[in-house]
């Protein structure tokens, strides 16, 4: 079996989202993207209203009259990557002093006017929630003023903008169905840079996903930083300031999802991130019910220990994680799980991390995102707690879980041979143009021979062998 190393850094790795604008003569934007989905979903909202004032896009940022970075503030090494990005933006800027930087994002959030006194270069700051501003501010600066916006909003849903969906591969489209956090897991610095929790008019996500699939695509995927707790009312309000019967008539998550499922039998739907605090058995069910759901849920578990678990502010147990997990095999037979995992949190003593490897042997994922623990300024775990375990052993327990997923995921990839295989084809394989890939309902990779099969068909494929992480097969 060959070993790929499949584990990578998402925040850390920059995106410019490829779109051919059919409109040249305008200004130059170049946009580079950082940190989840989430953000690269705002990046489409930001090329759609920029668009829209006339702006092209550029993939050659030497070329740009104006230059954006969508950034990430999720750990340090996020942070730093897009300061090293900037000294870059530096040198273009020498020789063209007319060219604007601006700063979007979660980093612009977090340091606000602190970036435009740190960062000579940088003329515009912009948070998440203040995008519809942005032609004014690019206005102002090309004034010659310093332009900044990073007001946040708790009721700013973009929901009347259609996104340019940009470097997609027209087969898979990413839907924000709500926006903020109100958790605050005491490691995380999401709701201080994203604000308030409001979820999305469901008319107007159903109204978008109906217009990619109209326009060809196969697959969208409802994103939030907590999609269970995804609720809408009306008027965007929580939970417990509704009345009983105002609650009866509110859509939530699982009814979204039905909703959304019902669009087309054609139309695969996958979401994406499920809190095990939220997680109800009504979302269990329904992806059980519609086919075109996909079996697959991202479950982050954060630490396999209680103590832990408490001192994030996570809001289970271990044993409620398990109970949930539980209740995934038993209502959604045969669904893929991949998780996140935070090694050498604070205070984390040997016997936690053990709790950590043994859930990860009791669960076996068949993927996880993991990340050594990252103090950020402002959350409730720097206030309260010292980041006390040292980076070497930080290191060194990341390096161990790392170990045991890839022999897990290698195991679970293994388990798909002699199996059949419903695969949405996304394009050619990395290796080669005779092949096609695309995924199963488990989100697993499928690698097999193009024949005459073209993106966006739906093919089954007998699984024949496998990489760590990839099964490769025939159609039949
Ligand atoms: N809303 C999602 C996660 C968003 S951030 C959830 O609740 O699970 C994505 C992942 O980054 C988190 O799940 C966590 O594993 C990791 N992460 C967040 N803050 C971190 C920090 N300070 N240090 C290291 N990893 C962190
Ligand atoms: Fe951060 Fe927790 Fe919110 Fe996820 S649920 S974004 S980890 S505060
Ligand atoms: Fe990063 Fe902001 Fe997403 S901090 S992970 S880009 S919500």
């Amino acid at each position: 079996m060959e070993m790929d190393n499949k584990i990578i850094d998402e925040s850390i790795q920059g995106q410019v989202l490829k779109f051919e604008t059919k409109n040249t003569s305008g200004k130059k934007l170049f946009l580079e993207s950082y940190g989840c989905q989430m953000n690269f979903s705002d990046s489409e909202i930001v090329a759609s209203i920029l668009t829209e004032k006339g702006f092209s896009m550029t993939q050659n940022f030497e070329e740009a009259d104006l230059i954006f970075i969508n950034t990430c503030a999720i750990r340090e090494n996020a942070e730093l990557r897009v300061r090293n990005r900037l000294n870059d933006f530096k040198r273009v800027k020498k020789k063209n002093p007319k060219l604007l930087v601006g700063v979007l994002g979660c980093m612009a959030e977090r340091l606000k006017s602190q970036f435009l006194e740190q960062e000579k270069l940088v003329d515009i700051v912009v948070g998440p929630d203040s995008y519809r501003d942005l032609p004014n501010l690019i206005e102002e600066a090309e004034d010659g003023h310093k332009a900044i916006n990073v007001i946040l909003s708790k009721e700013e849903t973009y929901a009347d903008l259609t996104p340019l969906r940009l470097g997609s591969n027209g087969v898979s489209a990413f839907i924000s169905i709500m926006r903020g956090c109100d958790n605050m897991c005491s490691f995380c610095v999401v709701p201080f840079t994203r604000g308030r929790e409001r979820s999305r008019d469901p008319d107007s996500i159903i109204a978008e996903a109906k217009d990619v699939f109209n326009n060809g695509y196969k697959e969208v995927t409802l994103l939030g930083q907590n999609v269970d707790s995804y609720l809408w009312s009306g008027g965007g309000l929580k939970k417990e300031n509704l009345s009983s019967e105002q609650q009866a008539a509110a859509t939530n998550f699982a009814q979204l999802l039905e909703k959304v499922a019902l669009i087309s039998p054609q139309l695969r739907v996958r979401f994406s991130t499920s809190h095990p605090k939220d997680m109800t058995d009504d979302v269990l069910h329904m992806v059980a019910k519609h086919t075109n759901i996909c079996n697959y849920i991202h479950l982050p578990v954060q630490s396999g220990s209680s103590r832990i678990l408490e001192m994030m502010n996570r809001g289970y147990t271990r044993e409620w994680y398990l109970d949930r997990m539980a209740a995934i095999n038993r209502i959604i037979p045969n669904c893929g799980i991949s998780t996140d995992i935070i090694t050498g949190f604070c205070s984390e003593t040997e016997e936690d991390h053990q709790q950590t490897i043994s859930l990860m042997k009791e669960i076996k994922y068949d993927y996880a995102y993991m990340f050594s623990y990252s103090e950020r300024p402002k959350t409730l775990a720097e206030r309260k707690y010292k980041d006390d375990v040292a980076e070497a052993v930080k290191k060194r327990r990341l390096a161990e879980i790392i170990e045991l997923q890839r022999m897990n995921s290698g195991i679970k990839t293994l388990l798909g041979i002699g199996q059949v295989h419903e695969v949405l084809v996304e394009g050619f394989s990395k290796k080669s143009n005779e092949m096609l890939m695309g995924r199963n309902s488990q989100n697993t990779v499928v690698v097999f021979p193009k024949q005459n099969y073209k993106k966006g068909d739906y093919v089954n494929i007998l699984a024949k062998s496998c990489t760590t992480s990839t099964l490769i097969g025939e159609p039949v």
